[in-house]
């Protein structure tokens, strides 16, 4: 996968707007600034490709990025963003509740939580949004580089419990910041485009 091969396709607002041509699709969602738009600037080694760092809960639409011609990465906008209105809200929510009606779109559905943190309640009904679309999905646990080496292990495994991933689930320690981790979601996106 040449990953150097990156377009922006286009922002989706309904499911009109969604590319429907059979390409697999991987799926980012996360709390809004937990760093979804820098892991996929991470994967792509660019700089400021997926935009980064502008007014949390401002990402209203959904994100098509297409690469080698190949797959769509896919970042959705964030959620969990204190100052967004009830009604901004529930658009989130009609926009997200579209995406999922046709989960035949997605190939891989990752989730980006806060190593620092235990997962919120918004992200146990996202990793529940994922079990329940009966696909395959991992959780990618960003800004490692701000962990003490003892609180790693310990943090992976309160993420574990919380998002109640079983023995199987995968959980990819990662830093968007110094790039750990970039080879392991890499391998893991190519591995299922093959199937
Ligand atoms: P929204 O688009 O608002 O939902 O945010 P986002 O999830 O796309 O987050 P974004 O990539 O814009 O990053 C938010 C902030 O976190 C920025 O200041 C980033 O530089 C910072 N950040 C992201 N990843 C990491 C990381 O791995 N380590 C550190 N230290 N900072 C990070
Ligand atoms: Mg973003």
């Amino acid at each position: 996968l040449n990953v150097n091969n990156a377009e922006f396709i286009r922002s989706a607002a309904k499911a009109a707007d969604f590319p429907r041509d059979r390409l697999p699709q991987v799926v980012f969602a996360g709390r809004s600034n937990v760093g979804k738009s820098s892991v996929i600037n991470r994967l792509l080694n660019r700089k400021n490709f997926a935009r980064v760092g502008s007014a949390p809960g401002k990402t209203t639409h959904i994100n098509y990025f297409l690469i080698d011609k190949k797959l769509y990465l896919v970042d959705l906008p964030g959620y969990g963003y204190a100052k967004v209105s009830q009604a901004e809200k529930a658009r989130w929510g009609r926009l997200i509740e579209s995406w999922f009606a046709d989960t035949s779109l997605m190939t891989l559905g990752i989730l980006i939580v806060d190593s620092r943190h235990k997962p919120t309640a918004d992200d146990c009904t996202m990793a529940r949004w994922f079990q329940e679309s009966g696909r395959p999905y991992a959780v990618v646990a960003n800004k490692l580089d701000k962990l003490k080496k003892s609180e790693i292990e310990p943090n992976l495994q309160r993420i574990r419990e919380t998002l109640e991933m079983g023995e199987d689930g995968i959980v990819i320690p990662f830093s968007a910041e110094k790039g750990e981790g970039r080879g392991e979601l890499l391998a893991l996106i190519v591995a299922h485009l093959e199937e």
